[in-house]
């Protein structure tokens, strides 16, 4: 398989803050033609504004699992971007340890695509367009979105996102806070059943050798 096929090599993605004894892995390179196929089929298209829901699983400073959701904004053939907050664990995580797992779920048991990466620091013009496809309250959020709001009683909550609200009647500027990352895959699983044979996975591993694909097990 073609190391190099899709569009272009990529930045190496080290981690300059990972913890000892931690290694991000293989260099990523972009997605094979065969899995990006898979991916354009299965995923939506970044202009639809129904994100897809996933999961994203962490390393924390101390080795232990994290995970949360969130929506993924778009993807190409060098990784999957989704955005947060700067000041978030999630971001505090990534700077110690850029190694991470993503899970896209589909309803029942149809479909699922699991992602092992390294994530890197998306840059600041696909960060600003993100915010700019956000819904207006998910804009509005990612001003109001700190344990401090969090920690008050739900009326001032209330009164204080409206006030806010209220303020901004042509919009919200991109905060400062307001970040992204892109998880660039070193290997792709979809799981797909059947009601009528088993269940099965197609995989591409990225080794130094390039991606590999394997079929396995559901
Ligand atoms: C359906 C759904 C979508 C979410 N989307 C995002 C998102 O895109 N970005 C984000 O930072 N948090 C999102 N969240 C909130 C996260 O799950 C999480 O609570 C928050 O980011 C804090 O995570 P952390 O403390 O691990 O950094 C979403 C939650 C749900 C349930």
């Amino acid at each position: 398989m073609n190391p190099s096929a899709g569009s272009g090599p990529v930045a190496v993605a080290g981690s300059p803050g990972a913890a000892p004894g931690t290694s991000p892995g293989p260099v990523p390179a972009p997605v094979p033609d065969d899995a990006w196929a898979l991916l354009t089929d299965w995923l939506p298209a970044d202009d639809d504004p129904d994100r897809p829901q996933i999961t994203l699983s962490t390393v924390d400073p101390d080795g232990g699992p994290d995970a949360r959701t969130v929506l993924l904004s778009s993807f190409d053939r060098d990784g999957f971007a989704f955005h947060t907050d700067a000041a978030s664990r999630k971001a505090a995580q990534l700077e110690a340890d850029p190694r991470v797992a993503v899970t896209v779920l589909w309803p029942g048991f149809t479909r699922q695509i699991v992602v092992r990466g390294v994530a890197a620091r998306a840059d600041d013009d696909r960060i600003a367009r993100a915010y700019r496809a956000r819904s207006p309250y998910l804009q509005q959020l990612a001003w109001l979105n700190s344990h401090d709001f969090a920690a008050l009683p739900l009326d001032e909550r209330r009164a204080r996102w409206a006030a806010f609200e209220r303020e901004h009647p042509d919009g919200f500027e991109q905060p400062t806070g307001w970040t992204g990352f892109v998880v660039r895959p070193t290997r792709l699983t979809f799981w797909t059943s059947a009601p009528d044979t088993a269940s099965r996975r197609r995989e591409w591993s990225l080794g130094p050798d390039g991606w590999a694909h394997a079929y396995r097990a559901g």
